[in-house]
């Protein structure tokens, strides 16, 4: 019976300036998670990061997402962080098995390939690593044995892949991949201050970045938009989730849900309302740069030494599995 290693496993990619809406929306259900699940991973997809970026400039991101992460509350005594290069080789060989079970067909189906792409592209013409993405996914996950991969909807084509790998292989072979599931996360989506679209470092001057000076916040959240007296637009309610779930204390959120009820009677209250919001940011900032400066790349370095141990283990051993069924 196929056995599985990790009880979640979770990916993410080395990118710089990661903004209050990225803690939000995806590393904050980690840290939850870490309160309840003993057996977490979570690895930096620099493998995948080369698809579109130069190698020497995601090696400079892998440090520092790792330091941004702990920062905001990631406890590398709890949960395993490894870098996916680490086991470069484990991962390449197991995507190169997987990868003959499965047609250029089915993968040019998946549609985060098509919306990857650059406009006029067509995937016919994409880069062949984009191509494989969806196989080296399945190949991160199955090499560690997962039971829960935590991911938003654009990822689920991905699992679904890895699941009909496993399955394919296993029937085929013998049974050595455990079943990985998605773990639906309900993902919060903070708008960009002001302007179109989600909180994004495309539109710096509607996003609070992690490293922004409390100044810089309190000067972005005073050119926010809101919403006329009495009326509840989309950006005000985002406004109001994002100091919601950055407020570290009760009687905070009692001031908001006090000056949002004032609003909906027509009150004048939206500059009360940038006030509390500026507070709540600029506490969570000082907080977050407080820890991340303490950090030294001495421990990030031993962190990443330890996890790439741990990974090595669990991989190579499935590697064995894999050679043994296919009696190769
Ligand atoms: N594709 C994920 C993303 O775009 C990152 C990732 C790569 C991943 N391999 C993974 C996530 C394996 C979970 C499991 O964010």
């Amino acid at each position: 019976m196929a056995e599985y290693k990790v009880d979640i496993l979770t990916g993410v990619r080395p990118t710089a300036s990661l903004t209050v809406a990225n803690y939000l929306g995806a590393v904050k259900h980690i840290v939850d998670l870490q309160r309840k699940t003993k057996n977490i991973v979570i690895f930096v997809a620099d493998l995948h990061a080369i698809t579109d970026r130069e190698p020497s400039e995601v090696t400079k991101y892998t440090n520092e997402i790792v330091a941004d992460y702990i920062a905001l509350g990631v406890d590398p005594n709890k949960t395993i962080i490894y870098k996916q290069s680490d086991i470069a080789g484990e991962v390449a060989t197991l995507s190169l098995f997987l990868a003959r079970h499965t047609t250029v067909a089915e993968l040019l189906r998946i549609p985060t390939l098509k919306e990857k792409l650059k406009k006029g592209m067509r995937p016919e013409t994409a880069n062949a690593l984009l191509f494989f993405y969806p196989i080296m996914m399945a190949a991160d996950i199955l090499v560690q044995r997962a039971r829960f991969v935590p991911v938003g909807k654009d990822q689920l084509p991905h699992i679904e892949i890895t699941r009909k790998l496993a399955e394919k292989f296993n029937k085929k072979y013998k049974e050595i991949f455990p079943m990985p599931n998605a773990l639906k996360i309900k993902t919060l989506r903070i708008l960009s201050l002001k302007g179109e679209g989600k909180m994004s470092k495309t539109t710096p001057a509607g996003a609070i970045f992690l490293s922004d000076t409390p100044e810089e916040a309190a000067f972005k959240i005073k050119k926010a938009e809101t919403a006329l007296e009495g009326q509840m637009s989309e950006k005000l309610k985002s406004h109001i989730l994002l100091a919601y779930n950055l407020a570290n204390n009760l009687d905070d959120k009692k001031t908001i849900d006090e000056i949002i009820k004032r609003h909906k009677k027509g009150e004048l209250v939206m500059g009360e309302f940038k006030k509390i919001l500026t507070k709540i940011v600029q506490e969570f900032l000082i907080e977050f740069q407080q820890k991340r400066n303490k950090i030294s790349d001495k421990e990030i370095k031993d962190i990443l030494k330890r996890g790439a141990k741990k990974a090595r283990e669990n991989a190579r051993e499935t590697i064995e599995l894999l050679k043994e069924a296919v009696k190769f």
